[in-house]
């Protein structure tokens, strides 16, 4: 398959007459796609049922007369006034019970019937206009679910349908009462009708109510994303494709992704290093202007696995798209430097090389009015080129002379799950305990060792294709997941934190993990501040995390104070959180046991193998060296595999 680029435009932000020469100079430079209308609800409808569609057939027209391809996206993101006066409480509510008010975007609460019901108005609407348009091409449901904390809402809209969800889910309330444990502290009710959204309580709510509700507003976020695909699919072949967003497990993406034919993730490296990943202020300097060496390729990796949510497809093969890439300065971080020269097309290319369809920069030109007027894009506000249009037309010209890329067949997987994410929001135990974190430090330790890496849903039945298999921090295995594991014939690491839940976020009796061949109990857990940490027999340390095991299965490896730090055999239980360091050594000792080639990368040099080449990414700010091959900053260099 031949990749492709992209931009996201804004007709209505331009007088008509540019909108001609915009297309022109996109083809120009080489795109195939334009994301168009995620916004616009305020131009397609100013009025209840007045529609004004005509300047959006003359734009489509436009830029499919220039050869590009649209991407339509429904503008349920941004319910304009009229939307909200109709509708009055709509409005999202914060975990303080306040309204959150008009004048930006996403202020609306996925619970709400009578906003669910105009976004699939209009969702119809435009899927009936344009569902056969030749130059429509794909579709984008809503836009970022979940951006600016939006998944959660306290309102009596969410509290209704809550207390629904409960009846369906327990039948009786003595069934919740006893799956939640509420004798404790007398929080037992009659009656559904006496449960409360899990905020304004006096200490913490208990934690299986809050992971009800995070369950409960998941659902809510795929119903209303399921609203658009049934509308949209009544009308049109087209792909539906929704863009997630970096470093958010506020709902249940593979659920989302099992209605859409391909994921997509909105990627800008430099505002997430910016604020959020937990890392030094020293590299945070040294990565300033190109973004964390691994942080990308983490959710390329996990959205490709999203991607193959709608069936026939691989965690390997899953159809995923970068429908946003940084291309210079953002204006939404607390500090927003500009690339190096050639991140926007190194950034391309890892996103190719990781599977990427299509990578499609935000924006195309930068807008000189309202929020994000200092947010860079392909175009300076008075249409000259910025930076990254050269090389956005680089990456273009490039494409076509590199042979086709397909994805390699993975034989690392990482297990990621949302619901243990929530499960340990509502019960850290300790303040740096957090699932993204903790996964993304097994991820870090991989990449470091240059292998390829497939991400897999927690129900995952089959591992046959992988030597290694880390399932780090789930709360409960699933049973398809624990049988897998019991015949798995690779060797997996297990833990820290897994299975030592209940699926309501108790203790299992007998004490987790339970997973048959794994003679391991977890019968104490301590959490740790950062300046303390628990030192490893022969060198290395656990952070954050350290549980006791017990149990008949061998002991590998000990702490310094002789307590067992990983037991088992094939399946193999980790007791805590090692720093990176140890983890790396811990995964290259993993591969020396699995026949698995591991390298030391250098900081900032990463590899990613395609079915027939091998990508090299230079993220550091300085030229490295590479096979003989001197890679400058920001620089990409591919060879073919043997
Ligand atoms: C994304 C969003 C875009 C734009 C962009 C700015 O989160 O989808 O609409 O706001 O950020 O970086």
């Amino acid at each position: 398959m031949k990749r492709t680029l992209g931009v996201c435009y804004y007709p209505e932000h331009w007088p008509e007459a540019q909108w001609a020469e915009d297309a022109a100079r996109m083809a120009e430079a080489g795109l195939t796609w334009v994301r168009i209308g995620e916004f616009a609800w305020s131009r397609m409808e100013p009025r209840p049922g007045v529609l004004t569609f005509d300047w959006l057939d003359r734009a489509i027209a436009t830029l499919g007369a220039a050869g590009l391809r649209v991407v339509l996206g429904t503008p349920t993101a941004t319910p304009p006034k009229w939307v909200v006066e109709k509708h009055p409480d709509m409005l999202a509510v914060d975990a303080q019970g306040r309204p959150r008010g008009f004048g930006s975007r996403r202020h609306y609460c996925f619970s709400h019937q009578g906003y669910r019901e105009e976004s699939r108005r209009i969702t119809r609407l435009l899927a009936e206009r344009y569902g056969r348009n030749p130059h429509v091409a794909a579709w984008q449901t809503d836009n970022e679910y979940a951006c600016h904390d939006t998944v959660l809402s306290y309102s009596d809209a969410a509290r209704r349908g809550f207390r629904d969800w409960l009846a369906q889910r327990y039948q009786s309330p003595d069934a919740l009462n006893r799956a939640w444990g509420n004798v404790f502290w007398s929080m037992e009710y009659d009656d559904f009708s006496q449960i409360d959204l899990p905020n304004l309580t006096v200490t913490e709510p208990n934690h299986p109510h809050i992971l009800a509700f995070r369950r409960y507003s998941s659902d809510q976020v795929v119903a209303f994303n399921r609203v658009q695909t049934d509308e949209i699919r009544k009308c049109s072949d087209a792909p539906i494709i929704h863009n997630y967003m970096g470093r958010v497990t506020d709902f249940d993406h593979y659920a989302v992704g099992a209605d859409l034919d391909i994921a997509s993730w909105d990627s800008y490296p430099i505002g997430f290093l910016s604020d959020r990943i937990e890392v030094s202020d020293a590299f945070k300097l040294r990565f300033l202007r190109q973004g964390h060496p691994d942080n990308q390729a983490f959710h390329h990796d996990l959205y490709r696995a999203v991607g193959a949510m709608r069936g026939g497809l691989t965690p390997s093969t899953g159809r995923w798209w970068i429908m946003e890439q940084q291309p210079g300065p953002v204006n939404w971080a607390p500090f927003n430097p500009a690339p190096l020269p050639g991140m926007a097309r190194l950034w391309a290319w890892e996103a190719f090389a990781h599977g990427a369809e299509t990578v499609s920069y935000f924006r195309w030109r930068q807008a000189p009015f309202a929020q994000e007027q200092m947010h860079a894009g392909l175009l300076r506000p008075d249409s000259a080129p910025a930076p990254a249009l050269a090389e956005a037309a680089q990456v273009a010209a490039e494409i076509e002379t590199l042979p086709e890329v397909g994805t390699a067949q993975a034989r690392v997987a990482l297990v990621f799950d949302y619901v243990s994410a929530w499960a340990w929001e509502a019960q850290p135990q300790g303040r740096d305990f957090d699932m993204f974190r903790l996964a993304f430090a097994v991820y870090r330790a991989l990449r470091r060792a240059g292998l390829s890496v497939d991400i897999l849903h927690p129900d995952t039945a089959d591992l046959g294709h992988y030597a290694l298999v880390f399932a780090p921090g789930l709360m409960t295995v699933s049973d398809p997941l624990r049988a897998a594991l019991s015949r798995f014939g690779g060797i997996a690491l297990i833990g820290p934190r897994s299975d030592t839940k209940t699926a309501e976020l108790s203790i299992p009796l007998p004490l987790g993990p339970n997973i048959p061949g794994l003679d391991v109990s977890v019968v104490l857990a301590e959490s740790l501040p950062p300046i303390a940490d628990v030192p490893l027999e022969g060198g290395g340390r656990f952070l954050h995390w350290v549980e006791h095991l017990e149990g008949s299965a061998p002991v590998l490896r000990r702490t310094a104070a002789g307590e067992p730090a990983i037991m088992g055999d094939r399946l193999r239980y980790l007791a805590g959180w090692p720093d990176d360091d140890t983890l790396f050594a811990i995964v290259t000792g993993l591969c020396a046991e699995a026949g698995l080639p591991a390298l030391d990368l250098p900081e900032g040099l990463r590899i990613r193998d395609t079915a027939t080449h091998r990508f090299v990414f230079n993220y550091a700010p300085e030229p490295q060296a590479w096979n003989g091959v001197t890679i400058p900053a920001a620089g990409v260099h591919w060879e073919a595999l043997a």
